[in-house]
């Protein structure tokens, strides 16, 4: 959410900058921005509603030089999404320019007690609040940017990363951060600021992660230099991004989305290295085993996410109670952290997230450790908050997910939860070491099964273009499939706007049944399940009332097959697998009717890829 990258070094900024923003784009798209300090240490700040493409085009002919500066990609909290909003934001005397990611909570009374003092404000934007506070505090009690800095966000409430540049000091960068991300590039003779390692990459593998309430001062010819707000050195070892430039490229995929979507065979591979023995057909989880006690003592697992990672939650809670037999909760996490949920020391709380930076799922995570519940992440981005703030955890490894509607990450995240059950549930002998071995011998055929689906894609286009009519969708699924049937739901509604709700098949009758009319596309997910015949009989009575009816089902399946109008047939596997081959061609279901109606998958209207607000 926002996207926020800066340089000082010894080349050009600007194309630096520009290139992070495009890297950055997936975070927010409402406007973007940039300020750079010239040879005569001048300040500029160009910006421009919209993408981009469109600053790139105001910044023509114009002076873009210079070897320091920031810029930001925005997307729209505090005030409309127009030029005047967008960042960077000067101070009251254009000395100063500031971006930021994040909310200031208590901005209003700052700008109040600021508008005593003379101060006033171009913007509605809570960031300009920030700027003037900076340069009121750095007048007045004749403090260096960085004291001033420091100073001005001891009374600061809410999130934020930063970076801050001025005018008539151009070896300075000053960047902080507190509830957003922030990370830090070091090359040789030169610094690097991004709200991920994606503008960073090209130029540095060396990282520093800063921590909250931490700001590091960026100097020509200096070592960083990291404060807290109350003025305690920190000293922070690099660390080694692993990202590659191919990683983050559309590698001749005309989205990220669909890109990542075949990226799925090749993504639950790393994910499954070195968990996985193949020969011996068996899982090695070190993160679960070594606090194997925790899980054998726990009375109740939690789980917490937003969005896609809750659905992936949902089929955790099925797997965990049905291998391992433990009582598990699962709650979006924006509810949990609200509403002073029971948590028990002793209780284990799995947040799961593909940034590890959502803000509900990690105040959440904060929440449920003070009370005293052993953590335990599944994340995706290494050192991402959520990550750093667990016990112990697995990373998912799917690799850089650009496209904000998230695809790949899911089937990680799912196969981690089914690493976990299998680890814990033969660990509490709750599962049998025959059924073990039988899941884990399909888990290591899973790639295959998956490439196979990738055969239907034309099929599944072509299908696509039947649908672009509809205004509504409705997905149906039962046990680990319900959640699929959100998930597919979700994909659709995210980047191609229409309606669309999933249900637990058997519910449809409780009121959904009501929408059916020969207008009413109904997907129904229904492999060879425990409950196959039931889902026969719901979509009886969808066709009784002329639904159009797309079904996922097992190969070789017969009787939805005669009733349905469109069949995707996946390969047969494990129950509990099922969702990992599922929810692919409801991925390619809504990315192809989506771009077929002219839709920007890859930057959807409204929405950011990592929320990093409340
Ligand atoms: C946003 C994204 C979703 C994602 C959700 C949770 O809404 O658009 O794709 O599922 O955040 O993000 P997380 O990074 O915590 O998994």
């Amino acid at each position: 959410m926002c996207g926020i990258v800066g340089y000082i070094g010894y080349r050009e900024a600007y194309p630096i900058l520009i290139k992070g923003l495009k890297r950055l784009e997936y975070r927010g798209y409402d406007s973007a921005g940039v300020a750079l300090l010239n040879k005569d240490s001048n300040l500029s700040v160009y910006k421009s509603k919209g993408k981009v493409k469109n600053l790139e085009q105001y910044c023509e002919g114009k002076d873009i030089s210079g070897t320091i500066g920031i810029a930001h990609t925005r997307w729209a909290t505090h005030g409309e999404p127009n030029d005047v909003n967008a960042h960077p934001h000067y101070s009251q005397t254009e000395n100063i320019a500031l971006i930021h990611n994040g909310i200031i909570e208590n901005y209003l009374t700052i700008k109040k007690l600021l508008i005593k003092e003379g101060y006033s404000f171009k913007s509605e934007t809570d960031t300009e609040v920030l700027v003037q506070a900076i340069e009121y505090i750095k007048k007045r009690y004749n403090l260096s940017l960085f004291d001033a800095v420091k100073r001005t966000l001891r009374f600061v409430i809410g999130a934020y990363a930063i970076g801050v540049i001025e005018r008539n000091n151009p070896d300075v960068l000053v960047a902080a951060r507190k509830g957003s991300p922030l990370i830090v590039g070091v090359g040789e003779g030169e610094f690097f600021l991004g709200s991920d390692a994606t503008p960073i990459i090209e130029y540095t593998s060396e990282v520093i992660y800063l921590n909250d309430e931490e700001v590091v001062k960026l100097e020509r010819g200096h070592q960083p230099l990291i404060h807290t707000l109350k003025d305690i050195d920190v000293q922070h070892e690099t660390s080694k991004i692993m990202l590659t430039l191919e990683d983050i490229e559309k590698g001749g995929y005309p989205h990220f989305m669909l890109k990542e979507i075949f990226e799925q065979s090749k993504s639950l591979t790393m994910c499954m290295n070195g968990r996985l023995n193949t020969e011996l057909k068996e899982i090695k989880l070190s993160g679960v085993i070594n606090h194997i006690d925790k899980f054998k003592k726990a009375k109740r697992i939690l789980i917490t996410a937003c969005g896609t990672s809750w659905h992936a939650g949902l089929i955790g809670k099925y797997l965990i109670e049905e291998f391992c037999r433990i009582p598990v909760e699962v709650e979006v996490a924006s509810e949990f952290r609200y509403r002073n949920p029971v948590i028990n020391p002793g209780d284990i709380l799995i947040p799961i997230s593909q940034s590890g930076e959502t803000a509900d799922t990690l105040a959440a995570m904060d929440l449920a450790r003070e009370k005293g519940a052993f953590i335990y992440g599944v994340c995706n981005v290494v050192g991402s908050s959520i990550a750093r703030g667990t016990d112990s955890g697995t990373y998912t490894h799917a690799g850089p997910e650009i496209g904000v509607a998230s695809t790949k990450a899911f089937t990680t995240q799912v196969t981690v939860l089914i690493m976990m059950a299998l680890t814990i549930g033969r660990e509490l002998k709750t599962l049998s070491e025959q059924r073990y071995k039988k899941i884990v011998t399909e888990l290591t055929n899973i790639n295959s099964k998956i490439e196979e689906i990738f055969t239907l894609n034309q099929e599944i286009e072509t299908m696509a273009s039947v649908f672009t009519y509809a205004r509504n969708f409705m997905y149906l699924g039962r046990g680990y499939n319900y959640p699929v049937a959100l998930e597919g739901a979700l994909k659709l509604k995210e980047i191609s706007y229409i309606h669309a709700e999933g249900y637990p098949a058997a519910e449809m009758k409780h009121g959904p049944i009501a929408l059916i009319d020969e207008e009413m596309p109904v997907v129904v997910v229904t492999p060879k399940l425990r409950t196959y015949d039931k889902v026969v009989s719901n979509v009886q009575e969808i066709k009784a009332r002329k639904g159009k009816i797309i079904a996922i089902v097992t190969k070789g399946d017969v009787d939805i097959k005669k009733m349905a109008d469109f069949c995707i047939e996946i390969p047969d596997t494990e129950e509990c697998l099922t969702p990992l081959l599922t929810v692919i061609p409801l991925q390619l279901l809504s990315y192809y009717v989506a771009t077929k109606k002219g839709r920007n998958v890859d930057q959807p209207r409204n929405l950011a890829k990592s929320v990093t607000v409340e």
